[in-house]
């Protein structure tokens, strides 16, 4: 059954190169099936070109963020475009897994060998979040014993989004799953909209949650590129470059 990544991005100076590392990446997988979903109205001409050199099975989609949430000092980032991912789910898969890969975090290839087994929901350790350094759920004699979190926030899942993933049938049968546009808990609201779901169903991967395979990394911000002087450089090679 085919593992189903959904990554959600948007146009900046750097999306191509996130796209692309990501990429290469995943073009390590087998059976895989890439859900790239654009928060805006117009697909990224840039990326679409990178997709298909890149190779691996995929979708190029677009879901804008709705307007309302775009004036918030906080934003409800990616969560437009997972939802479409979702829908698409909905609409064209039956079996396998689905997983939310931001297109700037870093992956070990194991996660993926191993998240392709997941029967209702699994999680794991993910490096480099907040103060703790660490998100991850605690295991106590083989069980899952709450959250290592630097910053709990009253949710039920203190995870980061690179912390899990979800099996497709199961998925299916909860009509009503979806992530909610809420700043902060749109992991938790999403794992709550997957009710009923008891701890002891949530599946352990990365040896037990004792090693880190999965990073919530950032990408330092460009500076958008300035204009070009069309007068100057009309007809050489700049003018194809800057597209
Ligand atoms: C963290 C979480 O890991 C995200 O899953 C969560 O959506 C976000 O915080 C949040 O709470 O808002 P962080 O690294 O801070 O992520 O955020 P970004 O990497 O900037 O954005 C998360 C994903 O959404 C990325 O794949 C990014 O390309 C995409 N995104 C970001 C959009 O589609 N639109 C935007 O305006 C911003
Ligand atoms: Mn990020």
């Amino acid at each position: 059954p085919p593992l189903y990544i959904i990554t959600p991005t948007y146009k900046r100076p750097e999306q191509v190169a996130e796209i692309t590392r990501l990429g290469y990446t995943l073009k390590h997988i087998p059976n895989i099936f890439w859900l790239v979903i654009e928060d805006a109205t117009l697909q990224t001409p840039q990326l679409t070109r990178q997709l298909k050199r890149i190779g691996i099975p995929f979708e190029h989609l677009t879901a804008p963020m709705p307007n309302k949430f775009k004036k918030n000092k906080v934003k409800p980032r990616g969560v437009s475009n997972r939802n479409r991912g979702l829908d698409w789910i909905r609409a064209n898969a039956t079996d396998g897994v689905f997983y939310f890969a931001d297109d700037d975090n870093t992956y070990d290839l194991q996660i993926f060998h191993e998240m392709r087994y997941t029967k209702k929901v699994s999680m794991w350790p993910v490096g480099l979040v907040t103060k703790y350094g660490l998100s991850s759920p605690i295991v106590r004699k083989g069980k899952l014993d709450g959250f290592y979190d630097g910053w709990i926030g009253g949710r039920k899942y203190p995870v980061d989004m690179a912390g899990f993933a979800v099996n497709v049938q199961f998925f299916l049968s909860r009509p009503k799953a979806e992530m909610p546009y809420k700043p902060g808990y749109e992991e938790d609201g999403f794992l709550k909209s997957l009710a009923p779901l008891n701890n002891t169903e949530i599946e352990l991967l990365a040896s037990q949650c004792t090693e880190v395979l999965t990073w919530h990394t950032q990408t330092k911000k460009n500076q958008p590129a300035s204009n070009l002087d069309l007068k100057k450089y009309n007809g050489t090679n700049l003018v194809k470059l800057r597209d």
